[in-house]
């Protein structure tokens, strides 16, 4: 058996031939691919507009400029993130504030992130920046409510989330990064996700002076569009009207996005199919599988389980041991020696740092096969054979 890590990118014949294609074209880069994937992408989730750039560093980076983020200006965050989710903001001198997560969701604590609001002013926060973990959507509703209340904006960090969705208390069906309830959603495309572009990111919106921000910067702040020049000298004129990065991307990414784009909704049939599996192997084990609500469809971009804080590293090991490569995601972004230097510190925020000591995301992408997938659930069965089945997940040292 080959070693089974915990996300892997699924690229076809259909995929090769679209890069190959592109290849052969005369753009590759600034072409028509770029623009036909954002056309795709917005119509999927159904929103007005989609930016696509290099990653999804880049996404959040833009958006924390669009938002108009300076140094000193308060962002709330969640720590169970990659620490780009945070980091997107700092670039822009923005100062974090890390809000725990909840213990059944691990998303962001929308009851806690009332809590730190109320205790300032309304407008302390210009922005709150959720993340769809795991592939699991935030309360976007609650959350709109919210920041109409105290007067923040919402970037949705939907890196895990592609083609995944929550129904909204009308009952209708809200798609993960539609942007209906929050001002701008962030996507990337590293190949562990849904969409497996080698690396991309997009931004989505329904407000276009957010969009045409983000599309600024994207390309140095350059813009050739003769209603918005200053001055025109011809045909070869343009004008840099902002500081802003070359955050673009080429066009054979934007072709294998659009390759990929085509079989999302069969990836979140097939990972929903793996989790299904996953659920009824490991309910007899002292394990914590995901939490599920009705109404939600979960992109699953990571199956996270939760066990014993004793049995965690070992299980881990086994499993490597057995080359299953099991990931431990995330390292709480508080506690990581950069944020700490700015004055974050251990025990800021309890529940994520519970987790932390718990989790353990297996083996989750539309490729894996039952075979492997049986293999990994037998893997985890000997674990708990040698070691005892006694240690149940939630219960103290
Ligand atoms: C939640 C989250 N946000 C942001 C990013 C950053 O995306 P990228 O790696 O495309 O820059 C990632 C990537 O791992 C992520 O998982």
């Amino acid at each position: 058996m080959k070693p089974i890590s915990y996300g892997h990118q699924l690229i076809t014949d259909e995929d090769i031939q679209a890069v190959v294609e592109t290849l052969k074209s005369d753009y590759l880069t600034q072409g028509p691919r770029i623009p036909q994937f954002e056309k795709e992408f917005a119509a999927y989730l159904g929103c007005e507009y989609a930016c696509m750039v290099s990653n999804g560093t880049a996404a959040l980076h833009l958006c924390a400029m669009a938002l108009d983020i300076q140094p000193g200006d308060k962002v709330i965050t969640t720590p169970i993130t990659f620490v780009a989710s945070a980091n997107g903001f700092r670039y822009q001198g923005a100062e974090i504030t890390f809000c725990d997560i909840d213990s059944k969701t691990f998303l962001m604590d929308l009851d806690k992130l009332e809590e730190i609001l109320k205790a300032s002013p309304k407008g302390t926060y210009k922005a709150v920046v959720p993340v769809d973990f795991a592939g699991y959507p935030i309360d976007e509703e609650r959350l709109h409510k919210l920041a109409q209340e105290y007067g923040f904006a919402t970037v949705i960090d939907c890196c895990h989330a592609p083609g995944g969705l929550w129904t909204d208390s009308k009952g209708e069906k809200q798609m993960i990064g539609n942007c209906k309830y929050a001002d701008l959603s962030v996507f990337s495309f590293h190949p562990v996700k849904h969409i497996a572009a080698g690396e991309g990111g997009c931004i989505t919106t329904n407000r276009k002076d957010l969009y045409e921000k983000v599309a600024l910067y994207r390309t140095h702040g350059i813009t050739k569009d003769p209603e918005r020049l200053t001055r025109n000298d011809g045909g070869w004129y343009y004008e840099m009207q902002e500081l802003g990065y070359n955050y673009r991307i080429t066009e054979f990414q934007a072709a294998l996005a659009s390759s990929q784009l085509k079989r999302l909704d069969w990836s979140i049939e097939r990972r929903n199919e793996i989790a299904r599996k996953y659920d009824e192997a490991l309910d007899k084990l002292p394990i914590l599988i995901p939490f599920r609500q009705e109404g939600i469809v979960h992109a699953f971009h990571l199956y996270v389980i939760e066990v014993h804080p004793m049995r965690r590293k070992a299980l881990y090991d086994y499993l490597r041991e057995h080359q299953i490569y099991s990931q431990v995601l995330y390292i709480p972004a508080h506690t990581m020696p950069y944020y700490k230097s700015l004055g974050h510190k251990e025990g800021e925020c309890p529940v994520a740092e519970d987790y932390y000591k718990r989790c353990l995301a297996l083996p989750m992408y539309p490729s894996l096969t039952e075979e492997e997938q049986q293999y990994v659930i037998d893997t985890i069965w000997d674990f708990y054979a040698k070691c005892g089945r006694e240690a149940k997940p939630m219960c103290e040292e």
